[in-house]
């Protein structure tokens, strides 16, 4: 009987911290609860040998697959990072070992490893950044990206890691580190107000083009967007899925962008925010995104799909998350209409190349979404499923003190 209350108690304790706080169960957390548990542990500890690459076993060996089966049935399963989180890295690792039976696919749907964010956004409340929010600079709408510029400049902590990324990412005889130069860039969008960086990366400029030519420039296309040599872009989605990060990010993207949605009004007002972060959080990874050119607010990855052959469709859909993705493009358009009179040119909306490109992506992904209902449910876990699971490892658990 007694057993019985402590078991009421946990589930009890389970159940809000990955309701109502969702925060609380992110990986790190959901990791050490794991280890405590020794059937969790030594499935884990099997999972860790399968994506630790080098001597330990492939991911397709049937100890991993039976091992990945064995802990989606377990609450870590169900654990998610945080863009804000001092361990970002770390549980994304641990989300990532978790989850070694997703397959990656092309444009495919599946879940985000982030969850949501809280309204407590950690950078807001830092005072260094205080000043950033007086709206002042909002009177004069004449040159928008310089004044945005200014702002950062009139705050030491942003002018800080504004160097630091701009001298990371500086062409020094003709070459610069380029992971240096991301990993500063992914530290100022991290650290500065996002709020800020959106307005920073998305000031509008009318149709002056020296104005066009500095947003551009903001994020230092030199070393962190261009390349020598054009990839396709499949290989840049490759380069992606192989790395934690960027993988977690595309899929954020994917998900709050609403790449799916065939139709636009699915991409909500309430969408919005969400989209234009999930955008800004892109770069700085190996999918770092851009303006193409100084004209307007034209977005695309630094690649190519020429030479794609039977995967030129694929590659198409790809290339069209970050060049027609008519919920970005909307996003961009009705951000500036909130703070500043319309300025997106209409073009970038109705160019014959972009509807194909949107079309393609939403096809492709139809096609791929006919067959599997069930393998959805594995990819997006619903409570449902984690109830009885949950329950399961708590019995366990409970049995073991
Ligand atoms: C793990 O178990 C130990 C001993 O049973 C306990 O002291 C500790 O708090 C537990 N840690 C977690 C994260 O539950
Ligand atoms: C968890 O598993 C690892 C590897 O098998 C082992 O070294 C460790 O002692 C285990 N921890 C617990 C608490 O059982
Ligand atoms: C890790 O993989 C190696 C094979 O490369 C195997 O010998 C070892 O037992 C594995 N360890 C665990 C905990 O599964
Ligand atoms: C921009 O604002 C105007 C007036 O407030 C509104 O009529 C229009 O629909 C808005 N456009 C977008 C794209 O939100």
């Amino acid at each position: 009987m007694r057993c019985l209350v402590v078991l009421l108690l946990f589930v009890k304790a389970a159940f809000s911290l990955s309701i109502d706080s969702p925060e609380s169960y992110d990986c790190v957390s959901a990791e050490l609860l794991c280890k405590n548990d020794t059937v969790c542990n030594s499935t884990y500890s099997v999972l860790k040998n399968c994506t630790r690459g080098d001597a330990g076993y492939p991911t397709t060996a049937p100890e991993c697959q039976e091992a990945g089966q064995r802990i989606s049935q377990t609450p870590i399963y169900h654990c998610k990072c945080h863009h804000q989180m001092r361990k970002e890295e770390l549980c994304l690792n641990i989300y990532w070992t978790v989850h070694v039976l997703y397959i990656p696919g092309y444009l495919v749907s599946a879940d985000s490893p982030y969850g949501e964010d809280s309204d407590t956004n950690e950078q807001t409340k830092n005072l260094h950044f205080r000043s950033l929010f007086e709206p002042e600079f909002l009177d004069d709408t004449s040159n928008a990206c310089v004044k945005e510029a200014n702002t950062c400049g009139s705050n030491e902590r942003c002018t800080q890691l504004k160097s630091e990324y701009v001298s990371h990412c500086s062409m020094t005889k003709g070459s610069c580190d380029r992971r240096k130069c991301h990993s500063q860039l992914r530290n100022f969008i991290r650290k500065v107000p996002i709020e800020f960086t959106k307005r920073l990366l998305f000031c509008p400029c009318d149709q002056d083009k020296n104005c066009g030519e500095r947003r551009r420039q903001n994020i230092v296309p030199k070393c962190s967007f261009e390349e020598k040599e054009m990839k396709n872009c499949l290989e840049i989605y490759d380069i992606c899925m192989g790395d934690n990060l960027c993988k977690s990010r595309l899929l954020d993207y994917q998900k709050h962008c609403h790449l799916f949605e065939k139709n636009i009004e699915g991409c909500s007002p309430k969408q919005h925010d969400l989209c234009m972060k999930a955008y800004i959080r892109m770069i700085g990874t190996a999918a770092t995104p851009n303006f193409i050119n100084n004209m307007n607010m034209d977005t695309s990855l630094w690649c190519t799909c020429e030479g794609s052959a039977n995967k030129l469709e694929v590659c198409n859909a790809f290339r069209g998350m970050f060049t027609s993705n008519r919920c970005l493009q909307k996003v961009i358009s009705s951000d500036l209409n909130q703070s500043i009179p319309m300025t997106v040119n209409n073009e970038l909306r109705s160019s014959p190349e972009d509807k194909s490109d949107t079309m393609l992506a939403v096809r492709s992904e139809t096609e791929k979404q006919r067959p599997p209902d069930s393998a959805s449910s594995i990819l997006a876990p619903s409570w449902t499923l984690l109830g009885p699971a949950l329950l399961m490892w708590l019995l366990k658990v409970v049995s073991f003190m």
